[in-house]
């Protein structure tokens, strides 16, 4: 059942960071399924040539570009790319993100840095790429994927939850700055999501019953509310952090540490 009416992206190029798995693949499939043009972006070739072959297959017109978004050099090369594949973005979706459980006697400076590299500083390469070749002249849209748990405490998450922190403060400066240009910035901060890699690799103790309970939060919910930001419904909402969570992102705060992590 379509939600939202048939062909809103059409016309409309959008760029999903880590657009080959999980919650980018679930943005890239929806917005594709909606009229939009995809280009996905992440490290790993293999990955990405299957999803471009699952988007194709649904009549999307998609096509990726192996990226490291910790590399300014990199970003600068995708931006490129998708001008000369698509010729204009209208959507950028900083979805990319590195991490693992780990707690903070665990965390060397390295791993601290590492989810901090990608996440944050990846997330303000390409919000400066996309600026620079595109959004500065003609506006734009950016919607950045943070976690509820950047707004609170959460054991074994420390980095990530600095770097999604940055990011929420880097959707409402940029928010803030742009206004004038016509670039909206806002952000989606979902819980846990159904069969990821995020998932998979907090422990179960962390994310509770969610995973795999008939209710549980799916990839095409995020991706719903990425398309509804990235819509004309949301002309005038920018510099928000909408949490799409079901309010269970707050459970993680009651939830025992496991043990062994
Ligand atoms: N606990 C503690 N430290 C860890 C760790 C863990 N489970 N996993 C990685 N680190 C540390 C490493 O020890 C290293 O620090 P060091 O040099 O002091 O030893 C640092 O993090 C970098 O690790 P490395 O594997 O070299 O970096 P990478 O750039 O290849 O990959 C990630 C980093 C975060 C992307 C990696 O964990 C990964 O590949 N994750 C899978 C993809 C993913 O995270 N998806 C998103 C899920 S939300």
């Amino acid at each position: 059942m379509n939600i939202f009416a048939d062909n809103i992206m059409k016309d409309k190029v959008v760029l999903i960071t880590g657009g080959a798995t999980g919650i980018g693949k679930g943005i890239a499939t929806l917005m594709g399924q909606y009229g939009a043009s995809v280009m996905i972006a992440s490290r790993k070739q293999p990955v990405l040539e299957r999803t471009v072959d699952d988007l194709k297959a649904l009549a999307i017109d998609a096509d990726y570009c192996v990226c490291d978004i910790r590399d300014p050099a990199a970003v600068e090369e995708l931006m490129k790319t998708v001008r000369a594949r698509f010729g204009s973005l209208d959507v950028l979706v900083n979805n990319a993100a590195g991490n693992f459980p780990a707690a903070m006697d665990q965390l060397s400076p390295n791993g601290f840095k590492t989810v901090v590299d990608i996440d944050l500083n990846g997330t303000f390469n390409m919000t400066k790429g996309a600026f620079d070749h595109f959004f500065k002249s003609v506006g734009g849209n950016i919607i950045n994927i943070s976690a509820p748990f950047a707004g609170w405490g959460v054991a074994y998450q420390a980095h990530a939850a600095a770097a999604k922190a940055g990011i929420d403060s880097l959707t409402r400066s940029c928010a803030v700055e742009w206004q004038s240009l016509g670039i909206r910035v806002n952000a989606v901060a979902p819980g846990a999501v159904s069969n990821t890699e995020g998932l998979e690799r907090l422990s179960e103790a962390l994310v509770g019953s969610n995973n795999g309970s008939t209710d549980a939060c799916q990839a095409e919910d995020i991706a719903n509310s990425v398309l509804f930001l990235a819509s004309d419904a949301a002309r005038f909402i920018s510099g928000e952090i909408i949490r799409v969570d079901s309010a269970t992102g707050v459970d993680l705060l009651k939830i025992p540490m496991p043990a062994d992590a």
